[in-house]
């Protein structure tokens, strides 16, 4: 199933098990801060992690995402009150409501077509108010990264809250322009096997660029990687800060 990982229960507890608090929430977290008490949204907010982490920060959070499945997680989490959550695409955002917006875990890529970036985007600022704040991350092409996607560099063991046990494993099947299809794979320890399939675009910088300026948005900082070094330095990723 396409994106089965955010859309099927089974699934969507091994991403929550997989992916903990990590330096990318503390970056997010960090820029957020900079605007004290700030009304945020978090489109493609998964299972709800940073939302999570944003509100009991003091924030004003609403998660997005149009996935039932991980909504459900994210609702069924401790201090899930605290957050409003939608279930729906940048289509749902009301007009000037947020400070800031977030996307991260590379949201920003699951926006394959220039069309699909295009609207996204100006939905965002659509829902910002003036001056208001855009940051998301989305992996740098030239780290190729999906080179490593392979059964053995993309192995992940996964222990589930409920006891169980998963490998989960990432091939590869197409990279066209500027397009990676690929299948993930997972092994239940009791025999139940699944998969996902995906596509995921990686744009260039000048690509990010030119789409954010074409949006409306002013490019304040594109790092390189986690601890803000310079883009094409760090960790093989785009780390954008954009004002509407
Ligand atoms: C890799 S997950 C990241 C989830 C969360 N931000 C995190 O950090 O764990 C990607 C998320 O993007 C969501 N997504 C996919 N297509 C989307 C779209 N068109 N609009 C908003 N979210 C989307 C998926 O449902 C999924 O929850």
């Amino acid at each position: 199933m396409r994106h089965a990982e955010f859309n099927d229960p089974a699934l969507v507890m091994v991403y929550d098990a997989a992916f903990g608090w990590s330096r990318a929430d503390d970056f997010f977290l960090s820029v957020v801060n900079e605007t004290p008490a700030a009304r945020v949204v978090d489109l493609g907010c998964g299972t709800g992690r940073l939302a999570l982490g944003l509100a009991a920060a003091g924030h004003t959070v609403t998660g997005v995402d149009p996935a039932r499945a991980s909504l459900d997680a994210a609702r069924a989490k401790p201090g899930a009150d605290r957050v409003t959550w939608m279930e729906g695409t940048s289509a749902v955002l009301p007009r000037a409501a947020f400070d800031v917006s977030v996307m991260t875990s590379h949201v920003a890529q699951f926006f394959v077509t220039d069309e699909e970036w295009r609207q996204a985007l100006a939905d965002l600022h659509r829902a910002l108010v003036p001056g208001g704040r855009l940051t998301f991350d989305t992996r740098d092409p030239r780290a190729r990264g999906w080179e490593r996607w392979n059964p053995a560099d993309s192995r992940r063991e996964v222990n589930l809250p409920d006891g169980r046990h998963v490998t989960a494993t990432t091939e590869v099947n197409a990279v066209a322009d500027g397009v990676v299809s690929f299948t993930i794979y997972y092994a239940f320890a009791d025999g139940m096997h699944l998969l996902s399939t995906g596509d995921l675009r990686f744009r260039s910088e000048d690509e990010l660029r030119s789409s954010l300026l074409a949006a409306g948005y002013a490019v304040e900082q594109i790092y390189g990687g986690w601890n803000r070094e310079p883009a094409g330095a760090g960790d093989g990723e785009f780390l954008v800060i954009a004002r509407a």
